[in-house]
């Protein structure tokens, strides 16, 4: 925070005895594959309640297209893997988390073929491609570039079909609670009936990204880092918020939202060219389309202003239409409702924000740095992506961590029901200012076209200075308030969260992974082969 603005614990009033109320063993938050994984683990052990804050639908998991990445032929290897995500990590991934999750992968992406995902098959193998960085073609997909929507709709059918798991959606959280022990007890949100209290011996945050921050962006509307801004009120230790991941092709189509193109189409072939028809990525890559996700991004950006373009293109003209169509149904739809023929027209794209890598700070069993918390998926800054997260490889952590944080919050359990949480006594009264109210969807369309330009692919200690200030200014208009509407306190969010990063990408005087500044070149081993923690200290 700034020090113009009072820090808050909770953003509203709170009255525990006035306020309806649920119970549960585990709560989780967030519907994704890491929320739902975890979800169906703990409720081996306890009762679970899984809220979210939209539909099932509305999640970065259901919108994954390439896959999900792990060792699934004899000819691949874990150490290959390994090496591939500690290379693109760029010195400061967490090797004891990259060798758990690589190796827990192919255990866990065999159990969801059994529960019923319908995976992409060659000769009765699970099939795989390649993306950037990877020197294998590892990365399994479902009905083509459908892949998270068929690992969302079996993990939501095996919750569904779980007695012990209830499912609420369209619950808002606004903040967790925590007693004087500063232990986790839980959370205060909205649904459609008011606020609502649920109370939990253990909770886990798995509420995905905040590529919402940003004008450009392949996320979903509610991916506005609600989570992180929520942990950072509780007092848990954030890490690497410095590091936004930028998908380098969204679909470039003026006056339409964003939309993903995914990376697997130049594992397969698909050639960048930009406004004269030119192959450039040879010039920037020995790797070409297949170098690491930050190097195609700054590429296109450096030839859309060479080229004095607004955006490059993609060239699948040379694929087979049926085959283009069987192997890439939503980009096939998608394109197709733009008037664009992938068999003769270019496809248009420039990158995007697509994956936040920091977060919430979690050691090997999901643990946060509060008692009772634990954090899983694209919200955990688990250390397996380091400085740039090598594509395929979110879907992969969610699913490793989605079972590891869903044993670790109920494991001391012995029965559903037996955790003993109990009704506790809270009371919290914001106070109040009277300082003009700004108007929270101008404050957001501003902001997320402040970090477009202050905060994006290429950062400089001059327009991140402006954007604290700006975001400051801000802040004291808005977070002074209190507020009985999602889309108001995901503004309130979105403001903690963007200043944060701000923060944190200030303090990396460096170029590291996805976290480039033209100020700071080079990449500085010395003072910054480390990750940057920022808390509270609430
Ligand atoms: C893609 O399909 O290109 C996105 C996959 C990912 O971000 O891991």
């Amino acid at each position: 925070m700034t020090d113009q603005t009072e820090f808050r614990r909770y953003l509203v009033a709170i009255d525990s005895i006035s306020t309806h109320q649920l119970f549960t063993d585990c709560l989780v938050i967030g519907a994704g594959i890491a929320g739902l994984r975890a979800a169906i683990e703990a409720a081996e052990h306890c009762n679970v309640i899984v809220v979210c804050k939209g539909s099932l639908q509305d999640s970065n998991t259901w919108l994954a297209q390439g896959g999900i990445a792990s060792v699934l032929d004899e000819t691949d290897s874990f150490e290959s893997h390994i090496v591939d995500t500690l290379n693109t990590g760029c010195g400061i991934s967490d090797k004891e988390i990259v060798d758990l999750v690589v190796r827990q992968g192919p255990r866990l992406i065999e159990q969801l073929l059994r529960w019923g995902t319908d995976f992409d098959l060659t000769d009765g193998h699970i099939a795989t491609t390649l993306e950037g960085g990877h020197s294998h073609a590892r990365v399994a997909h479902a009905h083509g570039d459908e892949t998270g929507r068929i690992i969302t709709e079996v993990l939501i059918k095996k919750a569904r079909q779980n007695p012990n798991i209830k499912i609420v959606e369209n619950f808002c959280g606004v903040d967790l609670l925590s007693n004087d022990d500063n232990k986790c007890i839980g959370i205060i949100g909205q649904d459609k009936r008011g606020p609502q209290i649920i109370w939990a011996t253990n909770t886990i945050l798995a509420t995905g990204g905040a590529g919402q921050l940003y004008r450009e962006t392949t996320n979903p509307e509610i991916a506005t880092g609600d989570g992180i801004a929520i942990a950072y009120r509780a007092g848990a230790v954030l890490q690497d918020l410095e590091f936004m991941q930028f998908h380098p092709t969204t679909l470039y189509v003026a006056g339409a939202s964003r939309a993903l193109v995914t990376e697997t189409l130049r594992g397969e072939g698909a050639i960048l060219r930009d406004s004269r028809g030119r192959a450039f990525m040879k010039d920037y890559h020995e790797s070409a389309e297949l170098a690491p996700r930050d190097i195609v991004s700054r590429a296109i950006l450096a030839q859309m202003l060479k080229t004095k373009s607004t955006n490059v293109y993609l060239d699948v003209r040379h694929f087979k239409r049926e085959h283009f169509a069987k192997r890439f149904p939503t980009i096939s739809e998608l394109c197709e409702s733009f008037g664009i023929d992938v068999s003769q027209n270019l496809i248009p794209v420039r990158p995007s924000a697509h994956y936040m890598i920091g977060g919430v700070k979690t050691d090997a069993k999901a643990a946060t740095s509060i008692k009772n918390l634990y954090a899983c998926g694209e919200i955990a800054a688990t250390g397996l992506h380091g400085a740039n997260r090598l594509g395929s490889n979110s879907l992969l952590e969610g699913l490793v961590f989605g079972k590891i944080a869903g044993q670790s919050a109920s494991q001391h359990i012995k029965k559903p029901g037996d955790s003993g949480i109990k009704h506790q006594r809270i009371k919290h009264q914001p106070t109040y200012s009277n300082r003009t109210l700004l108007n929270t969807s101008d404050v957001r369309n501003s902001l997320r076209a402040l970090m477009w330009r202050n905060v994006g692919i290429t950062r400089k200690a001059q327009l991140l200075t402006e954007a604290q200030e700006i975001i400051g200014f801000w802040q004291r208009y808005v977070m002074d308030k209190t507020f009985d509407q999602p889309q108001d306190w995901e503004c309130q969010n979105m403001l903690t969260v963007a200043l944060l990063m701000t923060q944190a990408a200030q303090m990396r005087k460096e170029s590291r992974g996805v976290h480039h500044r033209s100020d700071f070149t080079n990449i500085n081993d010395k003072n910054f082969k480390k990750h940057i923690e920022i808390t509270s200290g609430k």
